[in-house]
């Protein structure tokens, strides 16, 4: 098989056709399509034809499929734990109204990127497209590995063997979700190296996200300014650029060498139906633990 690849911007990004991906793949094929976001961090296969049961089999060719969490008192709109719901729909189908939960999925319009809040990083997320606004809701991506290139060497020294402290519930508490610092502050936290080189190409990547809280070792507001530093940094004009969906598109990106962000749109009034797919980094295919519901049940709180 040859895979199209035609690159969004020159080291990032690719929009990719030349595969049904509801066919089964064999090895080299698979391997074709994983080393083909190795090395462009995020792929864009457009009008794909997937389903819940199709883009759960095809995300399995990344490895272990993250299970989401499920809330108490909350009832899935998924019959498949392997879908997280980046929509605005309630599970009876109709355009959530409800205040806390629309404030809290506004988190996802900041610079991040997935599950850094967790020990167990995610690698891999797979968007698929099913309802898409008439305007806005387009996903915007930044190229952390071409900005880590780019550092000034003063910088490079700085930040090396640095490390962060991640919590959903600081890029909640940024986009306006009611909760105090101290409320945050003693909710589950993880640590995690703010520079990661990426195996497959030896290349290093910022892996910093509005969930960073604190750089290990320096006062809180030192830590903040040089996370808002790298994160201005790394999404200048020429690390970053956007998607505008169409129903049956699946953007892939690597949360281990990018960023994301949502855009805006009519949250209220226009409807969106996004299912993710996210993979675990480093973990086999039948890997069975999920630490989701648990760090969502300490947490108090609802799902990202
Ligand atoms: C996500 C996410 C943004 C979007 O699914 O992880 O951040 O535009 N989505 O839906
Ligand atoms: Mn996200």
């Amino acid at each position: 098989m040859a895979l199209t690849v035609k690159p969004i911007l020159p080291r990032f990004g690719a929009e990719v056709s030349g595969v049904d991906l509801r066919a089964p793949l064999d090895a080299a094929q698979r391997q074709e399509i994983v080393d083909t976001m190795d090395r462009w961090g995020v792929c864009v296969y457009r009008d794909t034809g997937l389903n819940d049961e199709s883009h759960i089999a095809f995300s399995r060719i990344f490895g272990h499929l993250e299970s989401a969490p499920s809330i108490k008192g909350r009832q899935r709109r998924f019959t498949h734990s392997e879908l997280f719901d980046a929509g605005n729909l309630t599970p009876g189908g109709e355009i959530l109204q409800d205040e806390n939960l629309i404030l809290h999925k506004k988190g996802d319009r900041l610079w991040h990127t997935d599950s850094s809040f967790m020990e167990m990083r995610s690698s891999y997320s797979l968007l698929l497209a099913y309802e898409v606004p008439s305007k806005g809701g387009e996903t915007w991506f930044a190229d952390t590995r071409s900005a880590y290139d780019d550092l000034p060497d003063a910088m490079k020294a700085k930040i090396a063997g640095l490390e962060l402290e991640h919590s959903l519930w600081q890029s909640r508490r940024l986009a306006g979700f009611p909760l105090s610092e101290v409320e945050v502050d003693a909710r589950p936290k993880a640590r995690q190296p703010l520079v990661l080189e990426q195996k497959s190409t030896g290349r290093n990547a910022l892996y910093v996200a509005s969930h960073a809280l604190d750089v290990v070792g320096m006062p809180r507001d030192e830590g903040q300014a040089l996370i808002e530093e790298l994160i201005a940094f790394a999404t200048q004009p020429q690390y970053t650029f956007s998607v505008t969906w169409n129903p049956g598109d699946l953007v892939i990106w690597d949360n281990l060498t990018s960023m994301h962000r949502g855009g805006d749109f009519d949250v209220l009034n226009e409807r969106r139906d996004m299912r993710r797919t996210t993979v675990r980094e480093g973990a086999a295919p039948d890997h069975a633990d999920d630490p989701f519901g648990e760090y969502f049940r300490s947490s108090m709180g609802q799902p990202g």
